[in-house]
């Protein structure tokens, strides 16, 4: 019985130390990544001493093993089959790290590295997956013969994102609004969400709602937005809806809005000036 508590205590009291990063990796989805581990090659190491161990930390599940100076696969867990990969010429400089091809939802969580040569030492890093969402997109029920004073729902719509979206209303005034609004976000088979927003308004003429989402893993703010026009503009009903020139200036708008800034904005700044995806519509009521 003392035995392989002997062992495992002259383990941890091991000189070698294995560095990987403290901070969580984000990885994006479906592209590859790099796990980082490294140890101290001893002198005179020869990659053939070398036994090596990515494992998830939770379940233990083998997610890539290496000994005797080739793969050993046979243990691996099924959803990592053809996707891991070591640095091979840089085993004998002490460079341990895994690729992990086509990352999934599903990777997110803790690796542990574990390496043996004639001591072992081991370590975990946290994988965090992220997903850009799309462009939202917005759009205002009912479409038409709209008056002041109707209730409308503003709804907003983003796709294919990780984690979870947060989403901010505002007015024109950059105001935020969190009353009448409802927001879902629905899970697709491979994880990503689809975001879907509602806020219900009382219309009024001169009023654009925006909708902000917010993927905080990738500091990513996407904007959509509508504006509530009055009868005054010189459209015939039929053009009611998108138009791209005005789209561009409400987004704009919205991006100087966004910055604190409180010049206005023409019809001749598009939207160069923003990275973020956003859309804008306008909407007449008479
Ligand atoms: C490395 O190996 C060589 C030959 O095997 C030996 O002469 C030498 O002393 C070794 N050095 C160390 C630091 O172990
Ligand atoms: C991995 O690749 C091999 C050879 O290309 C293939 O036979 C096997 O089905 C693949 N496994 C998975 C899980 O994709
Ligand atoms: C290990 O190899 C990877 C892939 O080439 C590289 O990105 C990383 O910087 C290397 N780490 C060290 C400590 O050399
Ligand atoms: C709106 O809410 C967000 C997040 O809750 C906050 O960071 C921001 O300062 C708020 N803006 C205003 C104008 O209240
Ligand atoms: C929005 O919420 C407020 C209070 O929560 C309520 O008085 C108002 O009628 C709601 N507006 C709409 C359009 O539902």
């Amino acid at each position: 019985m003392p035995f392989p508590l002997l062992i495992l205590a002259l383990g941890l009291a091991g000189a070698m130390e294995i560095r990987v990063p403290e901070e969580p990796v984000v990885a994006l989805f479906g592209q590859d990544a790099t796990l980082l581990c490294s140890f101290p090659p001893e002198a005179n190491f020869s990659v053939g001493e070398l036994s090596l161990i990515w494992q998830l930390t939770d379940t233990k599940r083998l997610v890539h093993g290496f000994s005797g100076g080739r793969d050993l696969l046979q243990d691996q867990g099924r959803a990592f089959a053809n996707r891991t990969a070591l640095f091979y010429d840089q085993l004998a400089l002490g460079n341990a790290s895994l690729l992990l091809r086509r990352v999934r939802v599903a990777d997110e969580g803790s690796f542990t590295c574990f390496v043996r040569v004639r001591d072992y030492a081991s370590a975990a890093l946290t994988l965090q997956v992220a997903a850009p969402y799309s462009k939202p997109s917005v759009h205002l029920e009912p479409s038409k013969d709209l008056k002041p004073g109707d209730v409308a729902a503003v709804t907003c719509h983003a796709s294919r994102g990780y984690p979870e979206a947060s989403v901010l209303w505002q007015d024109s005034r950059g105001a935020n609004l969190s009353a009448n609004v409802t927001t879902w976000q629905v899970a697709n088979e491979e994880g990503l969400f689809e975001v879907r927003s509602v806020l219900r308004v009382l219309l009024e003429p001169g009023v654009t709602y925006s909708c902000l989402v917010l993927n905080a893993a990738l500091r990513q703010h996407g904007h959509a937005s509508v504006t509530v026009t009055g009868r005054a503009r010189p459209f015939p009903p039929a053009a009611l809806g998108v138009t791209a020139a005005l789209a561009a200036a409400v987004a704009a708008l919205l991006a100087l809005l966004a910055r604190g800034c409180r010049r206005r904005a023409g019809p001749e700044e598009r939207d160069e000036e923003a990275e973020e995806p956003k859309t804008g519509r306008e909407q007449e009521i008479d």
